[in-house]
């Protein structure tokens, strides 16, 4: 398996882009199977998720197809993608396809809605938490779907089609929100969703499934009215702006200090966290061209942050700040709300010199004066990544171990970050 080498110490200047959501892309890309005519997706980022999902896809009958190299593009752009579900030959999304990504679970939704069947293995993904599906269970139900779990699948039935309802969710939910928004615009009638997700990734996917023909009001915020149509066209839609990413590049420079544009940012998808930032003391501004994150000279400042659903401050940047607090001049806590085993790059950040206490959904930073490079393992996409932080912030070499999680979620993050000064290289396995 590949390992990440990074000696630490170097602060980071420069400019690095940044890349199409992947929790945008994964929904936009299950949409096509809403239509029988062409979805075209711009600016996908090149992840193992996206990859994995187009196998699963494929599975179904979709037709994908990413177009070459055009005039003025570099290995850095965001890749342009066609899929049709002219054909759907099959609504089974098998365990060995699923199991390794939750996002693939989502499918359910646009096959029952278009297809009157799915029959989807219960999902995998980050073990981050027991994650259950009884909310896209209930949500399809109120829609008229017949549900039933067997044998690891959950089968969902609506031979007459689906009927629009209104669907509370108890606890915010993205997944929920994309599955039954992604239903409901091919059921008969209206749906409304509240309590739903408020997220950037869920007014994305919005907008597409408008331009696809869908009748959808009030995504991002609580309540969505969405007025069913019989079919949806083709589209052609550009993939919002990472906002996990930016936060993580933009905690890597608060960690090193320095000064790096995040090319192709959008400040307005993360301000809880941008202003999180601030208070540790990295300077943040908007640029034509996207945000520029700069700290010089001063230490860090502790903060403390509890995640919440979007606008709060969000739970995939939480392991990146703990790296941060790590170094912090003073306490800081970090409350986890949204899972309930999210802190296993706690002991992992402890390798490297970190002196963090938990008790039960808190975490309690004491800053340190020096980090030290150690072997580390990552054990989910966030995770590894917040080791990646530790790492450029620490005294000698650190290797992260288990990389294939970052490849998961992050595109070609050496060769962003050794950009503006890293020193970072990929190992690849023997
Ligand atoms: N939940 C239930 N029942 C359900 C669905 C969710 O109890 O049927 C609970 C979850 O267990 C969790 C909470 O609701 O406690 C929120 O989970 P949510 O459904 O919002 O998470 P998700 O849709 O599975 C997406 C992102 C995650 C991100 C969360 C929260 C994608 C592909 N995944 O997951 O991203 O952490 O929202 O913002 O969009 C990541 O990218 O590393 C990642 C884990």
């Amino acid at each position: 398996m590949d390992k990440i080498r990074i000696v630490g110490g170097h602060q980071l200047n420069g400019s690095l882009p940044i890349s199409g959501a992947k929790n945008a892309a994964l929904p936009l890309m299950i949409a096509s199977l809403l239509s029988d005519e062409t979805l075209t997706l711009e600016n996908v980022p090149r992840l193992r998720d996206v990859a994995q999902l187009t196998h699963i896809l494929s599975n179904h009958g979709v037709d994908y197809s990413v177009n070459g190299k055009r005039a003025g593009e570099d290995a850095m752009t965001g890749q342009t993608v066609h899929l049709n579900a002219a054909n759907i030959v099959d609504t089974t999304a098998p365990y060995e396809l699923v199991s390794t990504m939750r996002a693939s679970f989502w499918v359910i939704g646009p096959l029952v809605a278009r297809m009157g069947q799915a029959r989807v293995s219960l999902p995998g993904g980050c073990a981050i938490g027991t994650r259950p599906v009884d909310f896209f269970i209930d949500g399809l139900r109120a829609l008229g779907a017949e549900i039933d779990i067997e044998g690891g699948y959950v089968n969902a039935r609506a031979t007459k089609g689906l009927v629009g309802n209104r669907v509370h969710f108890p606890k915010v939910s993205v997944g929920a929100t994309h599955v039954v928004m992604m239903a409901a615009a091919l059921a008969r009638g209206e749906t409304v969703i509240e309590n739903a997700a408020r997220e950037p990734e869920i007014v994305d996917l919005a907008q597409c499934l408008i331009g696809m023909g869908a009748k959808i009001e009030g995504a991002g915020t609580e309540t969505i009215h969405i007025q069913g149509v019989d079919r949806l066209s083709g589209f052609t839609h550009p993939v919002v702006p990472d906002r996990i990413e930016t936060g993580t590049y933009a905690m890597a420079v608060a960690m090193t200090g320095g000064d790096v544009t995040l090319e192709g940012a959008r400040a307005d998808l993360l301000e809880n966290a941008l202003e999180t930032l601030r208070g540790t003391g990295a300077e943040i501004t908007e640029t034509n061209t996207g945000i520029r994150v700069k700290r010089n000279g001063s230490g860090i400042a502790p903060v403390d942050v509890v995640t919440e659903p979007f606008p709060g401050f969000p739970t995939d940047l939480q392991a990146q700040f703990m790296a941060l607090m790590t170094r912090a001049k003073g306490t800081s806590r970090i409350t986890e709300t949204i899972f309930e085993n999210r802190f296993m790059h706690v002991q992992e950040l402890a390798r490297l010199g970190a002196d963090i206490h938990l008790d039960g959904q808190v975490a309690t930073i004491n800053g340190v004066e020096t980090l030290n490079g150690a072997p580390v393992m990552a054990t989910d996409l966030r995770a590894s990544v917040s080791l990646v932080i530790a790492g450029l912030a620490a005294k000698g070499e650190t290797t992260v171990n288990r990389v294939y999680h970052l490849d998961r979620g992050f595109e070609r993050l050496e060769e962003k970050l050794r950009r503006c000064g890293a020193e970072i290289e990929r190992i690849a396995a023997s």
